[in-house]
């Protein structure tokens, strides 16, 4: 079936069921990915991204927010289309959708506690309901039965923690009448364009500095159609400072693998954004919880490889966090309060190879992360460099070790893991740490193998 042959409904089904499986290439519809390549870019163009993204660089770890509508109905934020629900009927939840004031200000507290350095909360999500005061239509929270401005009362909340603000804004618009035959009616696609812009200006002025600007699906446009050169003029026009993604079908400044972490080339900055169960809105009976570990071990993973990790909550229609997902975050927060160095402002680490641990580097200190632990010794096959100290990160405890040609061995280790969910030990190396991942084999003397 020709992929233009789908009605409109059939397609997004098939994204949001993709989505909720994992299993179809959503990515590849609204990420670069699809698109020509970038051409290349000036050093002056290079060295600007350098500066309004050094910050979020060395923050590597951010809240998601998703909010809207559709934490009211509780069965996960693609419920108006996957269930069919008609828009009439969907407006309905904007009567029930009135949350207790400022319950921002707790995600903004556990996001700090939890060791992240941004938020990003949806604006406005595919059910076209905008969170935000707008003037562009009646369909939004300070209209509605919320009555107030629900972006502002975030922005104040991130803001009062010392973190950075980040707007999630969905193109793609399941409300609006022009959303869907803006692909084939020019002057559908005028008015819905004239729309979406107007409410990104809004966005973008009514609240202070933003640090950044998260659009998402694009569908059924394409770069042309949104205007999106236009669109990022207008935003870096309103806001010098701010850092946008790769969804509005430009390559923007960091792409966004979605539910897996998978580094972009060198240079090209990442953020790998995950539910911390299955649903990004509130479902209240998914309990596909994540554990603290597996948390830890993303994060890490995302240090290793140079990259961010965009952690998402789903609040409930009161504005409350699940109690799984505050649960969760406490431990990861104990752990990145104890472990921070090894994780912030880190550099691209090259070791990688072994069976319980994972590694980040800063500098020439490289931080070897035990998840599973593995008893009295840990050791690290085909390791380069010189190790000149070793020490267990959370606690400062020397650690001795012995090295040879082939790898170096951490020993008289305790029995039992010090740390929960994660041990790091800090090395400490004559040069930039570096692993022999493929040759060693060749060059030992071992029959058999
Ligand atoms: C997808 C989904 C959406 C979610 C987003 C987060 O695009 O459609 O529900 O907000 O991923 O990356």
């Amino acid at each position: 079936m020709k992929s233009d042959s789908l009605s409109r409904r059939s397609t997004l089904k098939l994204l949001g069921s993709g989505l909720a499986a994992g299993s179809l290439p959503v990515a590849a519809l609204q990420t670069p990915a699809a698109s020509p390549p970038a051409p290349a870019e000036s050093p002056a163009v290079l060295a600007d991204r350098a500066r309004r993204m050094k910050w979020w660089h060395e923050a590597r770890f951010g809240m998601f927010i998703h909010w809207g509508l559709y934490s009211v109905a509780g069965r996960h934020e693609w419920v108006m289309e996957n269930e069919a629900i008609p828009v009439a009927e969907y407006e309905q939840l904007a009567k029930r959708f009135n949350p207790r004031p400022n319950a921002a200000r707790d995600w903004a507290r556990l996001a700090k506690r939890a060791g992240m350095k941004y938020m990003v909360m949806t604006t406005k999500h595919h059910e076209g309901f905008c969170l935000f005061d707008t003037k562009t239509t009646a369909y939004c929270a300070p209209k509605q039965a919320a009555g107030r401005d629900l972006v502002k009362e975030y922005v104040e909340a991130a803001r009062a923690e010392g973190l950075r603000v980040g707007f999630y804004y969905s193109l793609m618009d399941w409300h609006h009448p022009d959303g869907a035959r803006c692909e084939k009616d020019e002057a559908a696609r005028r008015r819905f364009v004239d729309y979406v812009h107007a409410q990104l200006r809004e966005l973008l002025t009514q609240y202070g500095k933003i640090d950044i600007l998260w659009y998402d699906v694009s569908w059924p446009l394409e770069a042309e159609g949104w205007e999106s050169k236009k669109m990022n003029e207008m935003v870096f026009a309103l806001q010098p400072d701010i850092i946008v993604n790769n969804r509005n079908k430009l390559p923007g400044d960091f792409t966004t693998p979605e539910q897996r972490i998978e580094a972009a080339e060198e240079g090209r900055a990442w953020e790998a954004c995950m539910t911390m169960n299955g649903s990004w809105g509130y479902q209240a009976a998914d309990d596909d919880w994540k554990t603290p570990k597996q948390v830890v071990r993303n994060l890490i993973s995302c240090a290793r490889d140079g990259g961010n990790y965009l952690l998402n909550i789903g609040p409930k229609p009161d504005g409350s966090i699940p109690e799984e997902s505050v649960k969760i975050l406490e431990s990861v927060g104990a752990w990145t309060a104890k472990n921070g160095d090894a994780i912030y402002a880190v550099d691209r680490c090259q070791p990688r190879r072994s069976n319980y641990a994972t590694f980040t580097r800063k500098g020439t200190t490289l931080y070897m992360h035990l998840h599973f632990w593995p008893g009295s010794e840990a050791v690290i096959g085909g390791f380069l460099v010189p190790v000149k100290a070793a020490r267990l990160l959370a606690s400062g405890q020397k650690v001795a070790f012995t090295q040879d040609p082939l790898r170096v061995r951490f020993t008289g280790l305790p029995a039992a893991a010090p740390d929960q969910p994660v041990t790091t030990l800090a090395i400490e190396c004559a040069s930039e740490p570096k692993q022999d991942q493929y040759v060693t084999r060749r060059d030992r003397k071992r029959e058999q193998v």
